[in-house]
């Protein structure tokens, strides 16, 4: 591979199972297919077969980076059994961004499991852990010389909240204490994988990767300002949600509500921050237990601070917030990327001010030190959208689902033209 050495990354993501199509071997094939979510994703964006079409698309746009994930389930089908021909359609994928002079950062783990470890017990079960470090392990030895920047893991709270908690996705369990086991999990899997990533990144091809995760953050104001309790319980949240998880990676000590605090082995497992950031949340104390602590969002509107406007999905739209969350998070002292940051919308225009408005925040707080290496929007593609199915429209890229025809938004050159502007 090429030696980059691009100074800001900057491109789109994707995740495998949201654009690939016929990922029959998952978790949530599965789950669609018992009717749990409103469209099955089915050929999805067909990006298996077109991500050649899709890669050029970006590399027209000037994108320098590109973010994606391995599908487990098609790499191991079956447990300890790898599929050579699906390890070699990944080596494919990363040639082609080499051959465009696009760097990629590859996510091991976006939401998705293999069948055979979900029908185990999924992230709840003994052999998680090992099953994915073996699984990263490998990644590593096969195509580790065509990457440089790694994510282990896409947003292990949303991911534990949702399946474990609200239970929208597979398994489909309400138990918070699930939820939090399975953080633990998620966070372990990472920790056991950061050190046989390194070494077989270093034993195999003497290279130096980094490795990180990529972690969903929210700015959350007190709803009621003067309240000391919401305050409290802003602040709380904010701890908890956006900086525990990182915090433990980077210190090592986890610490759950529910759980005896202790020591895990994930010291010093973080070469750099991935955030996405969507979204703005008022919280307001109250709730049972310690779960009051944390508050409630508050949806009603009458708060000091308003947020610009809503997307789609019916999230708050809050551009200054990114700058906020980017000065706090240096103080890690650790390379930050923004590995999603995105809306769905009907009417481009929306898309335009969204990434425009962010990243005007974003250079500002890079231009005041915050040590940034990249941006990368949340979707090149529109895409199969978990539970919401295929409404939610994300890309800069349209996609009609019928002729998988692509067609580049104005939202993707305007992108492409601010950021150049920038560099
Ligand atoms: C993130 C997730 C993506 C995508 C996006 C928009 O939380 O990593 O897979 O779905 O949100 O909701």
């Amino acid at each position: 591979m090429r030696n980059k050495n691009h100074p800001f990354l900057w491109g789109a993501a994707t995740s495998a199972h949201q654009v690939e199509g016929g990922n029959k071997l998952n978790d949530w094939w599965e789950w669609e297919a018992l009717g749990n979510v409103k469209t099955a994703s089915g050929k999805a964006c067909d990006h298996y077969n077109r991500f050649k079409e899709d890669f050029k698309i970006a590399r027209d746009l000037g994108h320098n980076a590109h973010r994606f994930s391995l599908e487990w389930s098609r790499l191991e089908p079956e447990e300890g059994r790898w599929d050579m021909a699906a390890w070699g359609h990944y080596k494919e994928a990363l040639l082609t961004l080499d051959s465009f002079d696009i760097e990629p950062i590859l996510t091991l783990n976006h939401f998705t499991l293999p069948l055979w470890l979900y029908r185990k017990g999924g992230w709840l079960s003994e052999s998680s852990v090992p099953c994915f470090e073996r699984f990263a392990g490998k990644a590593v030895e096969v195509l580790g010389n065509d990457v440089n920047y790694w994510i282990t893991i896409n947003e292990p709270l949303v991911h534990a909240f949702l399946a474990y908690s609200k239970g929208i996705w597979p398994p489909g369990k309400k138990d918070m204490a699930l939820a939090f086991k399975v953080i633990e999990k998620e966070l372990s899997a990472h920790a056991a994988a950061y050190p046989v990533m390194h070494k077989t990144a270093r034993d195999i091809f003497q290279k130096d990767i980094k490795v990180g995760v990529a972690h969903n953050v929210t700015k959350f104001f007190p709803c009621r300002a003067r309240s000391i309790e919401d305050n409290l319980a802003a602040l709380m949240r904010h701890h908890m949600y956006n900086h525990l998880f990182i915090w433990s990676l980077i210190n090592g000590r986890l610490l759950f509500p529910g759980f005896r605090p202790r020591m895990l082995q994930s010291r010093n497992t973080l070469d750099f921050i991935g955030l996405n950031y969507y979204t703005s949340e008022h919280i307001r104390f109250g709730g049972h237990g310690v779960a009051a602590l944390f508050g409630n969002p508050c949806y009603l509107p009458h708060h000091r601070i308003r947020f610009d406007w809503e997307n789609t999905l019916g999230w708050k739209v809050y551009p200054e917030g990114l700058y906020h969350l980017l000065k706090d998070f240096a103080r890690y002292r650790l390379p930050i990327m923004i590995t999603e940051n995105g809306i769905p919308a009907k009417d481009d225009a929306d898309r335009v001010r969204f990434i425009e408005e962010h990243l005007s925040w974003l250079f500002k707080a890079r231009d005041e030190g915050v040590p940034l290496i990249g941006y990368l929007y949340w979707s090149l593609l529109d895409n199969f959208e978990w539970a919401d199915g295929y409404g939610p429209r994300f890309g800069i890229v349209e996609v009609d689902y019928a002729s998988m025809t692509r067609t580049v938004r104005p939202s993707a050159k305007r992108m492409a033209d601010y950021i150049k502007r920038k560099l």
